[in-house]
C-alpha cells in the first residue's frame, strides 16, 4: 500500500493550520461496522473498569483538539489520548514564521540502534512511503492552548465519550520557567492533573519524557528522586483516590526501569513507553530538516529494535519486582501501522498497544485489525 496524499495531516502546512482546518476529509463513523465484525471473534482487554474487544488506542500527540479526538473515536479507536496539555499557551515551532518549515517528514527506514542514536539521517521531500515500511520524524515543541481554551473542551469531550462509550486519557506536562525548583515543577504537574480531574478526567498521563523540547524539560524521567516528587505531589493534589495515573517514559535500560518502578510503583498505575528516538535529520544539502532543533525525534520502523529492547527491559524489570509492580501494566507505545504488526505485539505479551503515527497516516487501522481478527478467527483475552 503506497500513500502520497494524506487527508488527516498536511505535512506541507504548519501545525496550527492543520489544527484549525484539518482533517481534510469527511470521516464516517466505523464503530457499528467494527462491532459487527468483532461479534464472534475478538481480543478482549480490561482498561481499568472498562472492557474492550479491540485494544488499539491512540497515544498523546496526533489528537490536537476536540475535533481530532472525535474523528479518532469515529475511526474506531476505543481509548483516545489528548495531545499533552500545558499550564501556558505555547505555539508549535514555525507557526508564526514566514518560511514554512516542516513539523513532520518521512524518513527512510535506516535501522537505528543504540550506537546510532543521534546519528544523521538524510531525508527528501519526494520520499515515497509505504505504510508497512515507514518512519517519520517530528518536531512540534509540544504546543498547547491556554487552560480556558482546553478546559471546556475536555468537559465537552467527556460527555461525548460517555455517550459513545469511549475512554479518554488526559496527558499533561510541566513548563519550565527561570529559577524554578523541582517543587515548582511538581506543582505544575499536580495543578494540571487536578484541573484535568475537575473536568471528570479519570485517567491522567504525566508526560515525564517529552523529547521534542529542550534541556531539563525532556529528561525529567531520568531523575528518579525528582520523578518521585512529581508523582507523590500529584497524588496529594488529586481528590479522587480512584483517579488513575500513567507515566510516560523513554527508552532506557532494565536496571533503570527497575529502580524507577521500585520507587514509583505505589503511586502509579501504568507505564507508557517508549516515545521517540533522537536523530539529526538533514536534507541532501545538509540543511537541517525540521524547525528549531538540530535533532528531531524519530518513530516508526526505524526504531523497531530499540523499542522491542526497551519493552523487554520493562517487562523484565516488572517481573523482578513482581510483588510491588504487578499492578503496573506496560503499554507499548510505538509503531503499529498495520494489523500484522498489531498481532505481533499481542503475541509478544503486550498488555496494551498504543499508536500515534497510525492515527494520522493509517486511520483505517482499527477496521483493518477487526477484519484481521475475524479472518483469522482469533479469540483471545489479554
Ligand atoms: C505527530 C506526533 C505528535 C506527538 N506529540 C506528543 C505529545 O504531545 N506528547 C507525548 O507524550 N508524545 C507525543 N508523541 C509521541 C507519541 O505519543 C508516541 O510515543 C510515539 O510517536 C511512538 O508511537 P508511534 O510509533 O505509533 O508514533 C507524538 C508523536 C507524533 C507522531
Amino acid at each position: 500500500m503506497e500513500n502520497t496524499l494524506n487527508k488527516r495531516y498536511d505535512i506541507h502546512k504548519t501545525f496550527e493550520y492543520n489544527k484549525e482546518k484539518g482533517p481534510f476529509e469527511r470521516i464516517s463513523d466505523k464503530n457499528k461496522r467494527i462491532k459487527k465484525i468483532l461479534w464472534n471473534y475478538w481480543i478482549m482487554a480490561d482498561f481499568f473498569w472498562y472492557k474492550t474487544n479491540l485494544p488499539i488506542w491512540v497515544a498523546a500527540g496526533p489528537l490536537y483538539n476536540e475535533k481530532y479526538m472525535k474523528w479518532a473515536a469515529k475511526d474506531g479507536f476505543e481509548v483516545i489520548t489528548w495531545k499533552t496539555f500545558r499550564s501556558i499557551h505555547r505555539l508549535a515551532h514555525a507557526s508564526d514564521w514566514k518560511y514554512i518549515w516542516h513539523n513532520i517528514v518521512f524518513i527512510p527506514t535506516t535501522k537505528i540502534n543504540e550506537k546510532s542514536i543521534w546519528n544523521k539521517v538524510v531525508w527528501s521531500l519526494d520520499y515515497k512511503w509505504k505504510i508497512e515500511n515507514m518512519s517519520i520524524t517530528n518536531s512540534f515543541w509540544m504546543p498547547s492552548d491556554t487552560i480556558p481554551e482546553w478546559l471546556p473542551s475536555i468537559v465537552r469531550l467527556e460527555q461525548y465519550a460517555k455517550e459513545k462509550q469511549k475512554q479518554i486519557i488526559t496527558s499533561v506536562v510541566w513548563t519550565p520557567k527561570e529559577n524554578w525548583t523541582i517543587h515548582d515543577l511538581a506543582l505544575d504537574y499536580a495543578f494540571l492533573a487536578r484541573i484535568a480531574e475537575f473536568t471528570w478526567s479519570k485517567i491522567i498521563e504525566l508526560n515525564l519524557s517529552c523529547p521534542n523540547v529542550s534541556g531539563a524539560e525532556w529528561s525529567i524521567f531520568k531523575d528518579i528522586e525528582n520523578s518521585l516528587i512529581i508523582v507523590t505531589n500529584t497524588r496529594k493534589f488529586l481528590h479522587n483516590s480512584n483517579t488513575k495515573l500513567l507515566v510516560k517514559m523513554w527508552y532506557t535500560y532494565k536496571s533503570y526501569y527497575k529502580d524507577f518502578m521500585d520507587a514509583l510503583s505505589p503511586y502509579i498505575d501504568w507505564i507508557v513507553a517508549i516515545n521517540t528516538i533522537p536523530m539529526e535529520i538533514i536534507d541532501k544539502k545538509w540543511k537541517q530538516a525540521l524547525a528549531w532543533w538540530k535533532n528531531s525525534w524519530t518513530c516508526g520502523k526505524a526504531i523497531l529494535d530499540l523499542a522491542v529492547n526497551a519493552v523487554a527491559n520493562l517487562k523484565e524489570a516488572k517481573i523482578d519486582l513482581w510483588e510491588k509492580a504487578k499492578h503496573i501494566k506496560i503499554i507499548w507505545c510505538w509503531w503499529v501501522m498495520d494489523a500484522e504488526w498489531f498481532m505481533r505485539h499481542i503475541d509478544a505479551w503486550a498488555e496494551f498497544v498504543m499508536c500515534a503515527t497510525a492515527a494520522l497516516f493509517n486511520p483505517e487501522l482499527p477496521l483493518e485489525i477487526a477484519k484481521y481478527i475475524n479472518k483469522n478467527k482469533i479469540k483471545k483475552i489479554i
